[in-house]
């Protein structure tokens, strides 16, 4: 089983997240979602939550808004339609539902839009509503009406007034008991925007061994986090997985390493998130410049893959799938003889997937075309050559980028 450390697994979210919303042009308050975390991790901790727990809530209050800006920042007010809200909860939840963490989180982000008195997204009274909910509730709408940078230790008194007589009687009083018991001097310094990292400090070590299962959805999880960045890059990532695994299945792996490969697969092109989705989706070709930066990727998909899956031999994987047998390739020009059987057949799947995609300077390409186009970089020794004759038996089977996902593969091949 693959062991994962959910603490960088969630910088390594983190980041996408900020990433996204600075290429989506919005004015990205880096420090929300750690403010309202640290906020969560205190009270928490004070409530004596068993470490797991409180590793969830913790998780749940920092990736709250994730793959959905707030829908205040979307719509430019400050009281977002009930349907917006809905969306933005539905979204969070359903992301996160893919992510591996220590505890369930029924309803964590479903209902982290709800008030006491049933008039939020999905009009829930606090009885119906999880307390881990309610919390990243209400610490969520304090960090937004609060600015911690310029409240000072003389601003306490007044904050702590407000929130037990001011606009806060919508919200659950057990969670504004709860906050109102941690709210102190050194939580209100460590809100503080400059003191951020000390967040990370203070998050308890975690590493959770995942089944394949857990691999799967995690593999999906990068892939709709890619997706919110380049609709292209989401497809293409899916597709290439799909890819890996059927190969690898033809090779005679075993299951845990088919569900490492299509893990891989999802991610190879994660790097991706740091760079502008302007320059991901252009339509036009790319000059030198803009290559040179589109060719980082690789090794920031490696970075972030290491900061998920430590020292494993599926970041080498990720960050070679295109390398070149001949050298040619890049980030670190390597040779077939450093380049592992797994890196090898990775780089053919990107290969086949990209030559056959539908790209603004290219159309769709059936089959022939692909077999044409990747065999000429075989005989170039570029490609492993009986990787490429296998992709072409294979894969000529499937229309070029509908390669079904494993579980359909699987349910169909029980059937038959
Ligand atoms: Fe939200
Ligand atoms: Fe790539
Ligand atoms: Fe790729």
């Amino acid at each position: 089983m693959l062991q994962i450390n959910i603490n960088g697994t969630l910088a390594a979210i983190y980041r996408a997240m900020c990433s996204l919303d600075a290429s989506a042009g919005f004015a990205p308050d880096y420090a929300h979602s750690i403010r309202v975390a640290t906020m969560c991790m205190a009270v928490g901790k004070s409530l004596n939550f068993p470490e797991k727990r409180l590793q969830s809530l913790v998780a749940c209050a920092l990736l709250h808004d994730i793959c959905s800006p707030p829908p205040y920042k979307v719509i430019g007010e400050s009281v977002p339609s009930q349907e917006c809200l809905q969306e933005h909860c539905r979204i969070g939840q359903s992301m996160l539902d893919l992510l591996p963490l220590p505890t369930p989180i029924d309803g964590f982000i479903l209902y982290h839009h709800e008030l006491a008195d049933g008039s939020g997204a999905f009009g829930m009274s606090a009885e119906q509503v999880p307390f881990e909910a309610s919390l990243i509730c209400l610490c969520g709408f304090l960090d937004m009406t609060v600015d911690f940078d310029k409240i000072g230790p003389t601003g306490l008194p007044t904050l702590r007034k407000t929130l037990q007589y001011g606009d806060f009687d919508r919200f659950n009083p057990h969670a504004i008991k709860a906050l109102l018991k941690v709210l102190d001097g050194k939580l209100l310094h460590l809100l503080r925007s400059d003191l951020t990292y000390l967040f990370w400090e203070a998050f308890p070590p975690c590493n959770l061994h995942l089944n394949n299962n857990a691999l799967y959805k995690l593999g999906a999880f990068v892939a709709h986090l890619v997706g919110a960045q380049s609709e292209y890059t989401r497809e293409h990532s899916l597709q290439v997985a799909n890819i890996y695994w059927l190969l690898g299945r033809e090779r005679g792996y075993d299951k845990n390493l088919l569900a490492e490969l299509y893990l891989v697969g999802c991610m190879h092109d994660c790097g991706k998130l740091s760079l502008s989705g302007r320059l991901l989706d252009k339509k036009s070709r790319l000059d030198t410049v803009e290559m040179q930066i589109i060719e980082t990727h690789a090794h920031l998909s490696q970075i972030v893959l290491r900061s998920i899956a430590g020292a494993s031999p599926l970041c080498e994987w990720a960050s070679n799938h295109h390398e070149r047998l001949d050298g040619s390739g890049y980030p670190n020009g390597l040779r077939a003889r450093e380049l592992d059987e797994p890196s090898q057949l990775l780089a053919v799947c990107d290969v086949y997937e990209a030559t056959g995609a539908s790209r603004p300077y290219h159309p769709r390409r059936s089959p022939r075309q692909i077999r044409s186009i990747i065999g000429k970089m075989s005989d170039a020794g570029k490609l492993n050559p009986e990787m490429v004759a296998q992709a072409c038996g294979v894969l000529g089977h499937y229309r070029p980028g509908h390669v079904p996902a494993p579980s359909t593969i699987e349910q169909t091949t029980v059937l038959l």
